[in-house]
Formats: C-alpha cells, sequence, structure tokens
C-alpha cells in the first residue's frame, strides 16, 4: 500500500485524490489517509502533492512508522473524497513544519 504522513496534516491540499484510479483516499477533519484495502500501488499519486506527503509503505521512515497504523485505522471511519478542493487556510503555514502529529483531529 501507499501511506499519507505527516506533512498533509493540516494542509490537506487534495491534489492526490483526482488521480486515484481506485478512489481509495479517505477525508479527515485536517488529514487524508489511503485505504489500504483499496490502493493497488500505482503510485500515480505520490507527484501530485506538493508537500510530498504520500510514500510506499516500504520507504516510509523510521519517525513516520505510526502513520502505517494512522491510515489504516482511519480509512475505517472517515469518508470518501474523490475530487479536489481548496486547500486548508493553514496550508501554506504548516506545509513546513514537522511534528504534526499531535494537531491530528481523528
Ligand atoms: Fe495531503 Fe498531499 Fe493529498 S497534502 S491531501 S497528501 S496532496
Amino acid at each position: 500500500t501507499h501511506v499519507v504522513t505527516e506533512a498533509c496534516i493540516q494542509c490537506k491540499y487534495t491534489d492526490c485524490v483526482d488521480v486515484c484510479p481506485v478512489d481509495c483516499f479517505r477525508e479527515g477533519p485536517n488529514f487524508l489517509v489511503i485505504d489500504p484495502d483499496e490502493c493497488i500501488d500505482c503510485a500515480v499519486c505520490i507527484p501530485e502533492c506538493p508537500v510530498n506527503a504520500i510514500l510506499p509503505e516500504e520507504d516510509v521512515p523510521g519517525d513516520q512508522q505510526q502513520y502505517i497504523q494512522i491510515n489504516a485505522e482511519l480509512a475505517k471511519s472517515w469518508p470518501s473524497i474523490t475530487k479536489r478542493k481548496a486547500a486548508m487556510d493553514t496550508a501554506d503555514e504548516f506545509k513546513d513544519k514537522t511534528g504534526k502529529l499531535d494537531l491530528l483531529v481523528r
């Protein structure tokens, strides 16, 4: 599967959702996740994300490993998103910040 990592939090640019051929993105208040049961590992979403938040599971760095489980868990309850929309108002302010896990609204 592919995994949405920390960079997405409080940005949610949503460029990724337009290109997914299997509509596997799910939307929360300030983050998107990929449903690992739906993702076919086509990787077309990777270059779409302006903050490089999406990675193949095997490339997720050590300090982001918890996002593998977070994507799987939250994908079960969050609704599908298949059309791009405006980024969050806070996107520009938060796009380069790290340590955003505490900000994640579940
Ligand atoms: Fe998030 Fe990047 Fe998609 S910021 S919504 S993973 S384009």
